[in-house]
């Protein structure tokens, strides 16, 4: 029984360094791969709503970001992330795309005290295998729009 504990936390081990470690430090792959690495990402932190994951699994340590309410590096990301309770976060993706080193979402997220959703645009730069920059952009409806259409 020991022996076995042993070697299944071994293995928990060996299982937790490779998905964290898989991507990141950056190792140099296909288009086909970056894209499919882009597509995991979105995935993670859209679809499965786990933004710790998604980027333990995907962003570079040196992670630059241009956001102004955040700070620069991967383990600063995550901080923030654990810091927040997404429980009433909703994410409803609208598209996405990717090209030549960019990945780009858009979707509507709607959070708890929020009076209107808000319209949410995601660009990522890679380099190889991990995310090494991001820049975001954010919009609501204001109480009295020139423009009737749906934002969604
Ligand atoms: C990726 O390839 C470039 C040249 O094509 C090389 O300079 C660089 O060191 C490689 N990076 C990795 C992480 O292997
Ligand atoms: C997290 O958010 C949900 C939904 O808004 C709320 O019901 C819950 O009480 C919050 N949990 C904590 C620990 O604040």
């Amino acid at each position: 029984m020991k022996f076995f504990n042993t070697l299944l936390l071994t293995g928990l081990a060996v299982l937790t360094s490779v998905s964290a470690q898989a991507n990141c430090p950056a190792r140099n792959v296909t288009v086909e791969e970056q894209r499919a690495l882009f597509d995991g990402f979105v995935r993670t932190f859209i679809l499965e709503k786990n933004p710790i994951k998604a980027f333990e699994s995907y962003i570079h340590d040196n992670y630059i970001q241009h956001n102004p309410n955040a700070l620069s590096g991967k383990q600063n990301a995550i901080n923030a992330f654990r810091n927040i309770n997404l429980s009433g976060f909703r994410y409803t993706l609208i598209s996405k795309g990717f090209d030549n080193n960019y990945g780009w979402f858009h979707y509507r997220l709607d959070y708890p005290g929020a009076s209107q959703p808000s319209a949410v645009t995601d660009i990522l730069r890679y380099e190889g295998s991990c995310v090494i920059e991001h820049w975001d952009v954010s919009q609501q409806r204001p109480a009295n729009p020139i423009n009737p259409i749906a934002m969604f």
